[in-house]
């Protein structure tokens, strides 16, 4: 039987790369339909490039620090995701602002995760933002990337409550631990070619949804 041809995805990550685990981890089933062909990253000595080597997956630093502004760091960076044959580019705490001429590029192949349930609290310390703001639940967003900071069609979402006692570590490992099981989902969906962009909205074919409602605080 011929090989079944995954979905080859790039990594970019900038720091402890916890999520970029989550996307080895996943690729390390035979079934799964994605292969990681390169971990890019801006910081060098960043543990996620440790995740990577260990997994034997190829790495390479670019760091913003050696460009003269954000487009000749972008264009050094396309080069490696064009010579990776990278299909799909994931963001997994990838911490610098693209460019739209970046974004535009990879338009629909370019895609976030982001520790908030969007568009409510963009940007950054957003765990603390949503306890700030006292709202009763939060949660973490895969998302198309598109021009403006964190904004994009969203492909899948997990919600978590936020508790009266919750600090921003508290709640940020809550809301990480969702993550690690998102970002896998998401890059599976659009590997097993089930999410098509209609409009600025995500269609996922044979999405089965959870029924019902949360309330926090509980009424009982
Ligand atoms: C994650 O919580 C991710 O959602 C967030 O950075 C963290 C990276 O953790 N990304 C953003 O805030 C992007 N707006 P990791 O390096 O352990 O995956």
């Amino acid at each position: 039987m011929a090989p079944v041809s995954k979905l080859k995805i790039a990594v970019l990550v900038s720091g402890g790369g916890t999520n970029l685990q989550s996307l080895i981890d996943h690729c390390r089933d035979p079934n799964s339909p994605v292969e990681i062909t390169l971990v890019l990253c801006n910081v060098p000595g960043a543990f996620a490039l440790e995740r990577a080597k260990k997994a034997d997956i190829p790495t390479v630093v670019v760091n913003h620090k050696d460009f003269d502004g954000r487009e000749p760091f972008e264009s050094a960076m396309h080069a490696e995701l064009e010579r990776s044959g990278a299909e799909l580019v994931c963001l997994a705490g990838f911490m610098r602002l693209l460019t739209d001429g970046f974004v535009d590029k990879w338009h629909d192949r370019l895609i976030n995760i982001h520790p908030s349930l969007l568009p409510a609290f963009r940007g950054l310390h957003v765990q603390q933002k949503a306890i700030n703001y006292g709202a009763r639940f939060s949660g973490c967003t895969v998302h198309f990337v598109r021009p403006a900071m964190d904004d994009g069609p969203i492909i899948v979402q997990a919600v978590v409550p936020i508790y009266g006692n919750d600090d921003e570590g508290s709640l940020a490992a809550r809301i990480l631990a969702e993550e690690h099981k998102i970002y896998p989902l998401a890059v599976r969906l659009i590997a097993e070619g089930r999410c098509r962009v209609v409009g600025e909205r995500v269609v996922v074919e044979n999405a089965r949804a959870p029924e019902g409602a949360l309330i926090n605080p509980s009424p009982e």
